[in-house]
């Protein structure tokens, strides 16, 4: 089976099991609607093809951990688009939950998703209770202060920040988790996986700054100029388009140079290069360095 297609299946299974018709049923719906239909699913997939390259041995805690990570990220999503954060009204092309079923159930639905999280795991590690330990305290980590999403959401409250600061904790960390989950559900020492995380994350913070200033909305399938237009901290606007693409092309090479030796190293390195064609296509680097671009404005072709 596929790994994107691993992923839904697991997704809906541990759904249909935490969520019974005794939930206030716009709740269920609302929290349906922020993981249904999904977009890349990245980190899930990340921490499953670790998983597999690391010898897993117990696939229902991989699953787990893919499920954990994937809804953590929906419910970042759900409450990074609320008015108090982005104020956006469209994600993976649809019209955001707060937009559909109000500011409250918004809110309860991003914290029912961490708290299913947590159900999930809880759920599927009776087999393996030292990895499962192990999985929560990296996967926190990867989401609450002081360096994962929380901390990086919590920046934007701050009148300075860093960037590679501000990058790390509000994405990098959560693919540190999906790397670190991947070799802990096999039972494997998770800090060989530590740096393709690391760069992998940051550099796909980076190109979704790039992405934000080139393209539309009916491409990305969210608002584009967010960055822009809510004085975020940017790559694109702190290094330029053209040094952004550098900076982006050499986190990448990083990120295909830190795979560890394992079997699978080869399939894990190509993994790796054609998601750094999905996130900055061909023409976009090539329209960036003919140089027809100029941040943090828009593409001038
Ligand atoms: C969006 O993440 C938020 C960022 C960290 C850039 P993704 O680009 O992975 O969003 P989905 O899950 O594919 O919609
Ligand atoms: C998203 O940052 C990372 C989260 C912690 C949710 P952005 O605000 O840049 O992501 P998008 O552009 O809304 O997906
Ligand atoms: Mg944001
Ligand atoms: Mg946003």
């Amino acid at each position: 089976m596929s790994l994107i297609n691993r992923i839904e299946a697991a997704l809906e299974q541990h759904f249909s099991r935490t969520l019974s018709s005794s939930a206030p049923p716009r709740l269920m719906e609302a929290m349906r609607h922020a993981v249904f239909p999904g977009g890349a699913r990245i980190r899930p997939q990340l921490c499953m093809a670790v998983a597999k390259a690391c010898g897993e041995d117990d696939s229902g805690l991989t699953d787990a951990a893919a499920v954990a990570i994937e809804l953590l990220h929906c419910a970042s999503l759900v409450h990074d688009d609320m008015p108090c954060f982005d104020d956006a009204d469209l994600r993976r092309g649809r019209i955001t939950v707060h937009k559909q079923f109000g500011e409250p159930l918004a809110l309860l639905t991003g914290d029912a998703l961490i708290i299913m999280a947590y159900q999930t795991l809880a759920h599927s590690g009776r087999l393996h209770p030292m990895r499962t330990v192990q999985l929560l305290s990296v996967i926190s980590d990867g989401v609450g202060a002081p360096d994962g999403i929380v901390a990086g959401q919590a920046w934007e409250c701050e009148s300075r920040v860093e960037l590679g600061q501000y990058q790390r904790a509000k994405t990098g960390a959560l693919f540190v988790a999906a790397t670190c989950a991947g070799a802990l559900a096999a039972g494997v020492d998770p800090a060989p996986w530590r740096k393709l995380g690391e760069t992998l994350g940051e550099a796909y913070q980076v190109a979704d700054d790039i992405r934000d200033v080139m393209m539309q909305a009916d491409q990305l399938g969210k608002p584009a100029g967010q960055d822009a237009h809510h004085g975020r901290p940017s790559a694109a606007a702190d290094l330029g388009l053209v040094g952004a693409l550098d900076y982006f092309n050499a986190l990448m090479q990083t990120a295909v140079d830190s795979v560890p030796a394992c079997e699978s190293r080869a399939a894990m390195r190509q993994l790796v290069l054609s998601e750094s064609e999905r996130l900055v296509p061909p023409d976009a680097c090539e329209l960036i360095s003919r140089q027809k671009v100029s941040a943090p404005g828009r593409v001038s072709a």
